[in-house]
């Protein structure tokens, strides 16, 4: 993309991310959802020879913004240009940004939620009119001139967009929020990744690896290439269920697909906080964490899993939490919540 860093490019990784990213919503699995009502906006604004009205992407890390991004812009032949909101300091760098635009292109802007109240202003009527004020000299002889920009799409990734304004979210004409995926569509992506990446893949090893991602496709990717390694090494490279297991053991991922932090926050609400409730803030300072990523990278998983409970009063473990670290309720007053 058009500001990566060209450094980057050599990353292995990087590499092999941008293979594995989808280019077009034939090969992007799940959010079926988001992709219908997508792919018609693209197809109407195609047969209308329009620009695509402004779109932002939200949900956790991980989950396909960037690529749905990349996929809409191709769909629509158009150009992107990508930033992200904390690399845009100063009002002029979104002038610079918004003035080398065509008509048609799509200007992405990554972490949304991170830009400056002052910049995000001027932003407002680029985003409507298709206007920028710009102040030009100082003191005296400064100005405001009025430029005319092109048609053009903002598409806007953000992890929170609670943080967003009410103005700058109600100048999106579609908000589409992206959820996490189930073992079914993660085992697709893991089976097409393998084929990509030319590992010999039974559908039983990419189910385990699935399962054991935590909903998200970047990580389903991530240890798609852990087990790669370990089966190579350890076997004769074919990922069967069972080389699977053994490789996510090895690797310390939890049967559930859990991480160090999703343990930790479990293990804190329980034995800290007595099972809850607990108010997010102190749970966060308890794990070491911010509260924000707790409830908007950790705490919808958990929900979603059933681990965790969310109250008026604060954060709740449930029965699964208890038997997943192997504790009782205690007789306390959350016992009676089950
Ligand atoms: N539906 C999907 N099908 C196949 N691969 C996917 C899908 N969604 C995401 N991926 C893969 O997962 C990785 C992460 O996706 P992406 O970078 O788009 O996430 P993101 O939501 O932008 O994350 P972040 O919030 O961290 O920027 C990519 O390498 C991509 O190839
Ligand atoms: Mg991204």
């Amino acid at each position: 993309m058009a500001d990566r860093p060209l450094a980057t490019l050599n990353n292995p990784d990087t590499v092999l991310e941008t293979t594995l990213r989808p280019s077009v919503f034939a090969d992007f699995t799940g959010q079926v959802k988001v992709k219908e009502r997508l792919e018609i906006s693209v197809q109407a604004a195609k047969q209308r020879g329009e620009a695509l009205d402004h779109i932002l992407l939200s949900g956790p890390p991980g989950l396909g913004k960037t690529t749905i991004a990349n996929i809409l812009a191709k769909a629509m032949g158009a150009n992107v240009k990508a930033t992200s909101g904390p690399t845009i300091e100063k009002a002029a760098d979104l002038a610079g940004l918004l003035t080398n635009l065509e008509e048609g292109d799509v200007l992405f802007i990554d972490e949304i939620h991170r830009l400056q109240k002052t910049i995000e202003e001027y932003l407002y009527p680029a985003m409507e009119d298709f206007k920028l004020d710009i102040i030009i000299d100082q003191g005296p002889n400064a100005r405001s001139v009025r430029l005319n920009l092109p048609r053009f799409t903002l598409i806007g990734a953000t992890t929170r967009s609670g943080l967003l304004s009410a103005p700058l979210l109600t100048r999106f004409g579609m908000r589409e929020r992206l959820d996490y995926y189930d073992a079914a569509q993660l085992q697709q992506i893991v089976l097409r990744a393998a084929r990509l990446l030319n590992v010999e893949m039974e559908e039983t090893g990419a189910l385990e690896i699935a399962r054991r991602s935590r909903g998200t496709p970047r990580i389903a990717g991530n240890l798609l290439r852990r087990v790669r390694d370990y089966a190579q090494v350890r076997h004769d490279g074919r990922i069967t269920e069972t080389v699977a297991d053994r490789a996510l053991a090895m690797l310390e991922i939890d049967q559930n697909g859990l991480d160090e932090m999703d343990k930790r926050i479990l293990e804190t609400v329980i034995v800290k906080f007595g099972g809850g409730p607990v108010g997010v803030s102190s749970l966060a300072v308890a794990v070491g964490e911010e509260p924000d990523t707790i409830e908007e990278v950790y705490e919808p998983y958990l929900i979603m899993e059933g681990y965790l409970q969310r109250t008026p009063q604060g954060r709740v473990a449930t029965e699964l939490s208890f038997k997943k670290l192997g504790l009782k309720p205690a007789g306390g007053k959350q016992a009676n919540l089950f």
